[in-house]
């Protein structure tokens, strides 16, 4: 659990409307989130989504894994503790782009379900919709694949007897139970998933 440190804070409500931002933007915020294990799909969908929405005129932002950790999360690894306060605190921020009106892209691994379903919470809560995309490649698909070459790194680390706590090797990977939206980037391209995830939107009435 986070602590709560910050005290003597109130909420001040701003005068802008979430409605008037919409209809500035000409369309409404939510947070498509991409879970799944590393080599998955979950950057590469993400991306060619956004730039599909983008050339659509609508305004798209992909808050990527690695990307992130560049900047925002840099001061933050990779054990338990560490990667629930990288989701937390882009939950957080997805939040708060997918209140400005924004279509909220996000590509993290996040392997716990208990921290994907607080950001679920969070949004829920905000009336903003969450849309959970699992990409579900098998780990066969996404170790052949090892764009990153990391499957390659935590086979030796595994075999040497240290391990590296690398997901789907030697770390859980918890898949949601009911995501609005599941992918396998085996057999579907890139654009063949941001076509199902076009449609999807499009049904949701978000598109
Ligand atoms: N259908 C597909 N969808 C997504 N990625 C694919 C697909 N086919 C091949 N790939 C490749 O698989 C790798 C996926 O890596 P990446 O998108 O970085 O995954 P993640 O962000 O989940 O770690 C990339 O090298 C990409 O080019
Ligand atoms: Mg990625």
């Amino acid at each position: 659990m986070t602590d709560v440190k910050a005290t003597n804070i109130t909420w001040h409500e701003g005068h802008a409307t979430r409605e008037e931002r919409q209809n500035l933007l000409k369309q409404k915020g939510c947070t498509l989130w991409f879970t799944g294990l590393s080599g998955s799909g979950k950057s590469t969908i993400a991306f060619t989504l956004e730039h599909a929405l983008v050339q659509r005129g609508r305004l798209a932002y992909v808050l990527d894994g690695d990307n992130i950790r560049h900047g925002l999360n840099k001061n933050l690894g990779f054990t338990a503790a560490d990667r629930e306060e990288n989701i937390r605190r882009i939950g957080e921020v997805a939040k708060l782009f997918a209140d400005t009106g924004v279509l909220t892209l996000t590509s993290f691994i996040s392997p716990c379900r208990k921290d994907r379903d607080n950001v679920r919470a969070l949004h829920v809560a905000g009336g903003i919709p969450f849309i959970e995309v699992h990409c579900a490649t098998p780990i066969e698909t996404c170790e052949s694949r090892d764009p990153k070459g990391l499957y390659k790194k935590a086979r030796t680390a595994l075999a040497s007897g240290k391990g590296m706590g690398f997901t789907g090797i030697d770390d859980p990977y918890e898949a949601p139970s009911s995501p609005e939206v599941t992918l396998d980037a085996t057999a579907t391209s890139p654009q063949e998933a941001t076509v199902i995830l076009l449609q999807y939107l499009e049904k949701q009435g978000i598109l």
